[in-house]
């Protein structure tokens, strides 16, 4: 399959005739990447199970994991669910558009595949405005899961999307690098108080502050069994990951220990830290907890089995956006290293 690429951020780009045109391809059942604020989304139409169907093929995704519809606006987000508990309405009031997603009851109108047979649906309105230009058009629920094959890193550029899927998918809006760099807070609001089924870019203590109570359904405690998506594999970079968590010295340690193991080792580090260290290759993230969500992405997928044979990576503390960080980067690691 020939895949399409509208470069939005050309200038001399007619931007309305792409829209049109993605929009055309979204309704003759294929598939299309599209930028959103958090990172790229692999689009089908969401009413339509054979379109959707052609997500999880391009993917390699399992069937039993549920995708988000992304909608243009609350109007929208109500004709695809059965009831909007009042606490769920202040937070789509406070944080939509934005990087949260909500799970609520469904009332059927997104495919069977969508929601893989759950009765409760997902649901997000992107803070984009490629991605709201498109829902806009488009008129109707888009299915999308990251643009990525499944298990790897999701990716936060169009190149990301055309190394995983060219040939694969029908076309791609390329709206240049995402912002927040890491997948929505999926929220559970079907029960008396909100759930956090995946850790996001809006953190627990916002959702907090809006709404008094919130819990954090965490892997020990079983999010899988309400969010199917989280007992997979996920985020996996090309060569083994060990968090290191402890001193720049202890860090470093580790590294020569390595090293003298002839391995070659890449360091993936908040940028002082990674200035710091002495390593085969290294991946400055940024400073703020926020800057190096952005980059946590594009730094795992820099080391390849070309360049690296071990990634050594820092520990940051779990609090705010470092919540969502840190699940990410557990779900990307195969060994937690403690001073
Ligand atoms: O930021 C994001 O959320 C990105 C962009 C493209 O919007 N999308 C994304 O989709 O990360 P995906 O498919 O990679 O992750 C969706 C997560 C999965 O963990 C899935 O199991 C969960 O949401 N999910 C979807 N529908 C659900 C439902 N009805 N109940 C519980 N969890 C659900
Ligand atoms: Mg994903």
């Amino acid at each position: 399959m020939k895949t399409i690429r509208w470069n939005m951020t050309e200038r001399k780009i007619d931007i309305d005739e792409a829209i049109k045109e993605a929009t055309n391809v979204l309704r003759d059942g294929h598939t299309v990447a599209f930028p959103t604020e958090t990172v790229y989304g692999l689009g089908a139409d969401a009413t339509n199970a054979h379109a959707v169907k052609k997500i999880f093929i391009a993917k390699g995704r399992p069937q039993d994991n549920p995708l988000i519809a992304h909608v243009a606006s609350k109007a929208q987000l109500l004709t695809l669910i059965s009831d909007l508990p009042t606490y769920a309405e202040k937070l789509i009031d406070a944080f939509s558009p934005g990087p949260i997603t909500f799970v609520l009851p469904s009332n059927g109108v997104c495919a069977h595949n969508v929601t893989a047979g759950l009765e409760t649906v997902a649901v997000r309105i992107p803070d984009h405005p490629v991605a709201l230009q498109l829902l806009t058009k488009f008129n109707g629920p888009v299915a999308a899961p990251s643009a990525n094959i499944s298990g790897k890193p999701s990716p936060t550029t169009a190149d990301h999307v055309w190394s995983d899927l060219a040939g694969k998918i029908a076309g791609i809006l390329d709206g240049g690098p995402t912002g927040v760099g890491m997948e929505s807070t999926v929220l559970d609001c079907t029960e008396a108080i909100p759930q956090i089924l995946r850790p996001g870019a809006i953190s627990e203590e916002q959702i907090r502050e809006v709404v008094g109570e919130v819990a954090t359904v965490t892997e020990e405690n079983k999010a899988h069994v309400k969010s199917p998506g989280t007992k997979y594999k996920h985020y996996a970079p090309d060569v083994p990951l060990w968090i290191v968590s402890g001193s720049v010295q202890f860090m470093q340690e580790v590294i020569d220990e390595q090293q003298a193991r002839s391995q070659r080792v890449g360091v993936l580090a908040s940028s002082q830290i990674a200035k710091a260290l002495v390593a085969n290759q290294k991946f400055a993230l940024g400073e703020s907890p926020r800057e190096i969500a952005t980059h946590l992405y594009e730094g795992l997928r820099t080391f390849t089995k070309e360049n690296t044979d071990l990634i050594v990576c820092e520990s940051f503390p779990e609090k705010g956006i470092g919540q969502a960080l840190m699940n990410r980067i557990k779900k990307a690691s195969s060994k937690y290293i403690q001073e």
